[in-house]
């Protein structure tokens, strides 16, 4: 099976969402974040820190691109991927995108955003932000979610939107 590719801003709800989704529909999640954080043996915080942005980035392709030549995992992707063309072709390639398109400000008003180093400069660049990737996002999405009123409704509307695809796929291969 295809894997399932949640993208959009840090604080969305991408591993909350995929956590659901995991024990929902039996499949592993991967966390790009928490798999590089386990690896260097550091918080995000500190690889940025440390080692900076850059090798972050690397690190995060690398993993991606790894990633993509698996199949039934459900990858919950750091806010800043789709922004690295290659490696997020390769994933896409590997299964299906869903967005979660999450109203910037209300994340950064009730979610605790300390442990992102790319979060620290206020309400207004977070929003700006967040304005900017939003068509590197929309480019790279398959579907998109609205739906935020429970981390529970958006995974479901995340499965209903994977459902959809799978079948309009299944029945474009019967002709
Ligand atoms: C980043 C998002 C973070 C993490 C890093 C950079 C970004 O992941 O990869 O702090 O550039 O948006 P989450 O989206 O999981 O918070």
């Amino acid at each position: 099976m295809k894997n399932i590719i949640l993208i959009g801003m840090m604080g969305a709800g991408k591993t909350t969402v995929g956590e659901l989704l995991s024990q929902r529909l039996q499949k592993q999640l991967v966390d790009i974040d928490a798999l590089i954080a386990a690896r260097e043996g550091m918080t995000v915080t500190e690889i940025f820190e440390s080692q900076g942005e850059g090798y972050f980035r690397s690190m995060e392709a690398g993993m991606a691109q790894a990633l993509s030549l698996r199949e039934d995992l459900i990858v919950a992707c750091g806010g800043g991927l789709p922004l690295q063309e290659g490696p997020m072709a390769a994933l896409k390639q590997s299964g299906w995108v869903i967005y979660l398109d999450r109203d910037a400000g209300e994340i950064f008003d009730g979610e605790d955003l300390s442990d992102r180093p790319l979060a620290q400069e206020g309400r207004e660049a977070f929003v700006a932000l967040a304005g900017e990737r939003r068509p590197v996002y929309e480019k790279w999405a398959d579907a998109t979610i609205h739906d935020f009123t429970s981390p529970i409704s958006t995974a479901a509307r995340v499965k209903e939107a994977v459902e959809t695809l799978n079948s309009w796929e299944q029945g474009e291969s019967k002709g």
